[in-house]
């Protein structure tokens, strides 16, 4: 018999990463907005909680209508950040640290200031009027009904040209043409400037967006309503597959990089849509499907969900999970009733980091950030401020890092661009630094339990209790290592009886003793109980 070696370390893999929102992590100059520097000065407490890459939020030149996500030059960073020298710093420090850098490239549209959409602008006979999709009106009105993600009509019409353009989000976000065949060249040489400085890889905004409908189909309406739109020919087009996979062979042009694409789906969770942009091994090495954001709180949802997404998972792809990010509501506040948040939370900590495929923390995560109520006149972000006060938008999950006790939270010295949560005196990453009980101690020592055994990293994921009684048992095993995870979702005891050959030293617990072995027939489980075993 061969045995299968474990594979070589991976760092996108079998690493962690940490999801930065560079606006609201570390205030460097006193300007109230997060920058570069300040994420090169908090690179020692990264490294300390044991994270392998970062992933940052845009910081690409921006008019900033969508806080980044809508760019006017990849080649230049935005200057409420810092400058190319302190990105090319980052890059350099955060490798001398053992951390990878992952930037997020935004294909599906740039921003309408970008000089490229001002070409295209410019005149219908421009040579970058395709770069972009121009339609002429139909009947008097737009092309036809698509709808922008953020509400309204899709396109804009134009007075100089007489014609629409397309944007599936704010309209100073016109969408690129991925059917032009330019564009995949001119694109892969943004990539290829990043690559070229030491970038680890990219995230890619809502990549399954890119391409359109080639007849520019009217999308059909859900229960015959038109604010509830099915969006068949905006999303997910063929084609997108196959620039997918055309940009993954660039990439693989430069060793150990890697793609993580946002599949966004609706409804959101759709694990056989994102898995498929994974191409068995040929697309993006790494899809968003959110399925854990969107399945409501128990051992046997989230099984589901597990089991769902691993089932979609093709052959020679591989997982990645997420709770939560900076479109969302902070994880731990989705966590239903306010009792025992701070147990779900950890319970939800140890399922990241304990299951299949690579975890991908949000910044504050690690502290149990909450939400913070941001007041009507406050709310900056652009979807906040077009449907308050019925949705007051996403600020609430993107406010600034808590760092200490002190003013603003040690964030900045000046005033913060969004308020600082209240609760920062007693969560903050200082006080927590210091107390083994607290959610950052937790994190940091199941990160380093996961760095320790392989088995957690790349092992098999095979259930052993599938939640119907409100726990979530499983093993990773990786040739003769074998890991149990054992999780309470609910604040009862509960008897759980596992196979007979599974018994084990406690490697971590919420409520066990290191030198205990556990025999697992007839166990106790305590309330949210989290306990992990080498058997
Ligand atoms: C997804 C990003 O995560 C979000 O923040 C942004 O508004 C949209 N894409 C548009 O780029």
């Amino acid at each position: 018999m061969v045995l299968k070696q474990p594979e070589p370390w991976i760092w996108w893999k079998h690493g962690v990463i940490y999801h930065i929102y560079p606006r609201s992590f570390f205030d460097s100059n006193g300007d109230g907005v997060g920058d570069i520097q300040g994420i090169i000065s908090k690179l020692g407490y990264l490294a300390d909680l044991g994270v392998d890459g970062i992933w940052l939020s845009p910081v690409f030149l921006s008019p900033n209508a969508d806080f980044g996500y809508d760019v006017s030059d990849y080649r230049s960073i935005d200057p409420t950040y810092g400058t190319m020298d302190d990105m090319n710093m980052l890059i350099e420090k955060a490798h001398e640290h053992g951390i990878r850098l992952i930037l997020d490239m935004i294909l599906n549209h740039t921003s309408d200031q970008h000089p490229w959409f001002l070409e295209s602008a410019s005149s219908k006979f421009n040579s970058k009027r395709h770069w972009y999709i121009w339609r002429d009106g139909y009947n008097g009105g737009p092309p036809n009904n698509w709808k922008s993600s953020v509400g309204g009509s899709a396109w804009e019409f134009d007075e100089i040209s007489g014609q629409y353009y397309y944007h599936s989000f704010f309209k100073e976000q016109p969408d690129l043409n991925w059917r032009n065949p330019m564009l995949p060249q001119v694109f892969f040489d943004e990539l290829k400037f990043w690559l070229d400085k030491g970038a680890d890889g990219f995230r890619l905004d809502v990549i399954n967006l890119i391409v359109k409908d080639k007849k520019f189909r009217d999308n059909p309406y859900l229960f015959g309503l038109p604010f509830f739109q099915k969006h068949v020919f905006t999303r997910n087009r063929r084609k997108s597959l196959k620039i997918v996979i055309e940009l993954r062979k660039q990439v693989d042009q430069y060793k150990d990089r890697v793609l993580v694409g946002e599949i966004y789906t609706m409804p959101p969770g759709n694990a056989e849509v994102a898995a498929s942009y994974l191409a068995d091994g040929k697309g993006i090495h790494m899809a968003f499907d959110f399925s854990l954001v969107f399945r409501s709180w128990g051992a046997r949802n989230y099984y589901k969900c597990i089991r769902d997404w691993y089932t979609n998972i093709p052959e020679h792809g591989w997982p990645c999970n997420v709770l939560s990010n900076h479109d969302l509501f902070r994880s731990i506040d989705r966590f239903p009733w306010r009792r025992n948040k701070e147990e779900k939370a950890r319970v939800a900590a140890a399922l990241l980091l304990t299951i299949k495929g690579t975890p991908f923390i949000y910044y504050g995560e690690e502290i149990g950030m909450r939400n913070t109520k941001v007041g009507y006149n406050d709310i900056k972000d652009p979807l906040g401020i077009r449907f308050r006060p019925f949705f007051s938008g996403r600020d609430k999950a993107r406010t600034p890092m808590q760092w200490n006790s002190g003013m603003h939270g040690g964030f900045t010295v000046g005033q913060p661009w969004l308020p600082v949560n209240t609760d920062s005196i007693s969560r903050n990453v200082e006080d927590h630094h210091g107390d083994q009980s607290s959610l950052l101690s937790f994190y940091r020592t199941l990160i380093a339990i996961r760095k320790a055994n392989p088995a957690l990293q790349q092992g098999r994921w095979v259930p052993l209790i599938t939640g119907r009684n409100g726990v979530l048992a499983y093993a990773r095993i990786l040739h003769e290592e074998r890991i149990v995870v054992i999780l309470n979702f609910t604040a009862r005891k509960k008897k759980i009886s596992l196979p007979e050959h599974s018994f084990g030293n406690v490697l971590f617990s919420t409520h066990r003793n290191a030198e205990d072995i556990f025999f697992f027939q007839g166990l106790l489980i305590y309330p949210f109980e989290v306990s992990i075993y080498k058997a």
